[in-house]
């Protein structure tokens, strides 16, 4: 049987995504409720980092363990990895000695041919162009607070980066539409969304046009990791993609406020946002946790019968 990855987040089928948010629900209940759930005892989790994380480290980590199983944390310091071990060696030996593995990269090349060496199935813990397991959560916490996301309408403020993209392959897959707004300069690439139709995104030039009756919306940092030289230009090209209280007021009246963290008020959104009353960024840091532990069940294990 072929290996199942989660690389991108059109990997997944809408019955899949459906399935794997079900699971989380029941997940996260039975360890609310102190129920121990060990289905991946024995197994192994490596995760491999080449640039920092605070989320999906200690969110794949608790996870592994929580569900009964161990996990090992590389990084490009400290292993083979950053002395040019070819991508292809380090995939066969580490597949051969865990169970699954998730990565956290630069170019989502490397995690493509990682995967297609590996015998066991391997998670995008972010790469320069997606961020699956994030838009997971984001998406699974919509659910918990408002229901369905099909048909919404999620604005998207602020650099058209990894978490951008994934957004634009979710409303695909799972039929909602995406108003993005960014800076000139820095537009969406369409080779990274490709496949996404014209029903399920637009483009705003103003981002109070893009946040006008949206029932989501959502930011991140204005230079992403990898980025780091362009950050002075950055700054002075984002000022007026803030999301602020006057973005929120012209959204729906129940809108969500979400980023995936780490935010730096002021510039990508400030205090009163951020902290107030419509944001559930602390709901959504905490999903990544649970979604996770359905996401690796359902690699491992396929779907649970009853
Ligand atoms: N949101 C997120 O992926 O956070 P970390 O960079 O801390 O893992
Ligand atoms: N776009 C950000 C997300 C961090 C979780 C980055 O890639 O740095």
């Amino acid at each position: 049987m072929a290996i199942k990855h989660f690389l991108q987040f059109k990997d997944f089928s809408r019955s899949e995504l459906d399935y794997v948010f079900e699971r989380t629900a029941w997940i996260k209940n039975q360890f609310k409720s102190y129920q121990k759930y060990w289905p991946l005892e024995d197994r192994t989790l490596v995760m491999i980092f080449e640039k920092a994380s605070t989320r999906t480290r200690l969110s794949f980590e608790a996870g592994m363990h929580q569900l009964g199983g161990a996990a090992i944390y590389l990084n490009t310091r400290d292993s083979q990895l950053g002395r040019g071990e070819p991508v292809e060696d380090a995939a066969q030996v580490i597949s051969r000695m865990s169970d699954i593995v998730m990565i956290r990269t630069f170019e989502q090349e490397i995690i493509e041919r990682f995967a297609a060496n590996s015998r066991v199935p391997v998670i995008n813990g972010l790469t320069n162009e997606y961020h699956p397991c994030q838009i997971l959560a984001d998406i699974y916490t919509y659910i918990e607070h408002r229901g369905s996301i099909q048909g919404k309408t999620v604005a998207w403020v602020g650099d058209a980066n990894n978490m951008c993209n994934t957004w634009l392959q979710a409303a695909e897959v799972l039929d909602f539409k995406v108003h993005v707004s960014t800076p000139p300069g820095y537009e969406l690439q369409p080779d990274l969304i490709a496949g996404v139709t014209a029903a399920h995104y637009e483009i705003f030039a103003d981002p109070m046009d893009a946040c006008r009756g949206a029932d989501l919306v959502n930011t991140d940092v204005w230079t992403s990791m990898g980025f780091e030289a362009e950050n002075e230009v950055r700054l002075k090209a984002f000022a007026d993609w803030c999301v602020d209280g006057d973005m929120m007021r012209v959204a729906d009246p129940q809108a969500l406020f979400m980023h995936c963290l780490p935010a730096h008020r002021g510039e990508e959104v400030t205090a009163e946002v951020i902290d107030g009353p419509q944001s559930v960024v602390w709901d959504e840091a905490e999903n990544r946790l649970h979604v996770q532990k359905a996401l690796m069940e359902y690699l491992l294990l396929g779907r649970i019968q009853g």
